[in-house]
């Protein structure tokens, strides 16, 4: 067996995970500025949260979804998005009794779907999400935008464009359902076998299906934003105020129907076109219908989800991948001998104690073999601890960018240590 990570997923290696932590660092401000709370959830859910929550009728829940057995006999599935998951949290938590709205956001949660990989399509990826319970309006569509939005210009991306559109309530869209059925009727043969199957179960479906996606039929369908009742319309149009509030541009486009079942009135996604294909880097919308479906009270729902790997995409093309500071602040050479070694790692751990990122030597380096990986390694400052520094107790702090030099005593380094480290800033 030939010992490789799985097809479609992948490791985030010790030179990449300094990005991924400035990138959550600065999403964590956001989200905490902007009133939302962190929630965890488990990475497997009974697989009902999702055929129920998603949809029978989409390609994630027909043929993406990792599902198993349980060994007690019970279906279980890796999940492929976070939505279901945490509406199923929220009600489990009775988060419904308290005030309301409820702002909640994920962080690079890991997600599963078997799809055909490909750059920036993985079988597990991870997400940053929002979800906000209890806030009808079309200014918390906005909220959650502008959120996504305003985090996209903290990490200087630019070259992005939000798409919007509205697919309707069950009440407007049972007459557009019609309307579909009739059209798509009359290209039967030309439908791909899924769509036939989506045809009698769920139309809309058809509008997103990879398969049929670049045939002239599907550009001839008719789109439910001209079809919409007037709560929608309206719905729709204080969004826009909102978006012109907020200053965030946008495009009206009638295709996207997203992937998920559970939309009401808004979808929307975030597109770059740095990254080919795969260019969506959030996709998100309202969901006024799933927290009922799945057991709950009537409490509508708004969202979005990241992925992170996409977002990090798009910040390597453009260039403004955020470059993590691994210096070692402090290196502690010292004699082979046990003495040095010891006095070396207890100032070692002094150092650490105040927030130092300092290292010993611990492969029994001869001194100058230590000397020289500190040159070669990203060290800051060095410490030498031979035989006078032993007896005398007196050490100097050396400057490995500038060579300036500073004498001070075992008891005085870290102060010393402290000074010089800062005074670079
Ligand atoms: P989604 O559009 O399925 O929505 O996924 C959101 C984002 O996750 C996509 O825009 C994309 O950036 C990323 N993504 C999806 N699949 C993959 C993949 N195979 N490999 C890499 N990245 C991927 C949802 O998941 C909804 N739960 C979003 C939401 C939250 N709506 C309301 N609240």
């Amino acid at each position: 067996m030939e010992m490789k990570a799985p097809r479609g997923t992948h490791d985030i290696m010790p030179d990449q995970s300094g990005a991924w932590q400035i990138v959550e660092e600065m999403i964590r401000r956001r989200c905490r500025s902007n009133g939302f709370d962190e929630i965890r959830t488990p990475i497997f859910e009974q697989t009902g949260v999702f055929a129920r929550g998603v949809g029978d009728t989409t390609d994630i829940v027909q043929k993406e979804m990792y599902t198993f057995e349980d060994k007690g006999g019970r279906s279980m599935t890796l999940r492929p998005e976070n939505t279901a998951g945490v509406v199923r949290a929220f009600l489990e938590h009775r988060l419904y009794a308290g005030p309301m709205p409820v702002k909640l956001y994920y962080l690079s949660a890991p997600m599963f779907r078997y799809e055909n990989p490909q750059s920036g399509r993985y079988r597990q990826f991870h997400q940053f999400g929002v979800e906000v319970f209890g806030a009808p309006d079309a200014s918390c569509d906005a909220e959650v935008i502008a959120l996504a939005w305003g985090l996209l210009k903290d990490l200087g991306v630019e070259k992005l464009a939000l798409h919007i559109n509205s697919i309707g309530c069950p009440k407007c869209r049972a007459a557009y359902q019609e309307m579909l059925k009739a059209h798509f009727n009359a290209h039967l043969d030309e439908l791909c076998e899924t769509c036939h199957d989506r045809l009698e179960r769920n139309p809309l479906r058809i509008l997103d299906c990879k398969i049929d996606a670049d045939k002239p039929f599907m550009k001839e369908a008719p789109h439910i934003i001209d079809h919409l009742c007037e709560e929608c319309q309206t719905h729709l149009e204080n969004l826009k105020k909102y978006l012109a509030t907020a200053g965030i541009p946008y495009t009206i486009d009638p295709m996207i129907v997203r992937g998920l079942d559970y939309y009401t009135k808004t979808v929307f996604e975030i597109v770059s076109e740095d990254i080919g294909a795969q260019g969506t880097v959030c996709g998100g919308g309202r969901y006024d219908g799933l927290m009922r479906l799945m057991g709950g009270p009537e409490l509508p729902g708004v969202g979005f989800a990241f992925g992170m790997e996409r977002l990090l995409m798009v910040m390597d093309a453009l260039g403004i991948m955020p470059e993590d500071d691994n210096t070692t602040d402090v290196y502690i050479a010292s004699m082979p001998e046990e003495e040095a070694r010891q006095a070396a790692f207890r100032l070692c751990l002094a150092m650490r104690a105040e927030g130092l990122r300092a290292d010993v030597d611990h492969v029994q380096r001869s001194l100058k073999a230590q000397m020289k990986y500190a040159g070669k390694s990203n060290v800051h400052l060095m410490i030498v601890i031979g035989q006078d520094e032993l007896e005398t107790g007196k050490i100097t702090v050396r400057d490995m960018r500038t060579k300036e030099e500073r004498q001070t005593t075992m008891d005085a380094a870290v102060g010393t240590v402290l000074s010089m480290a800062e005074g670079e800033e």
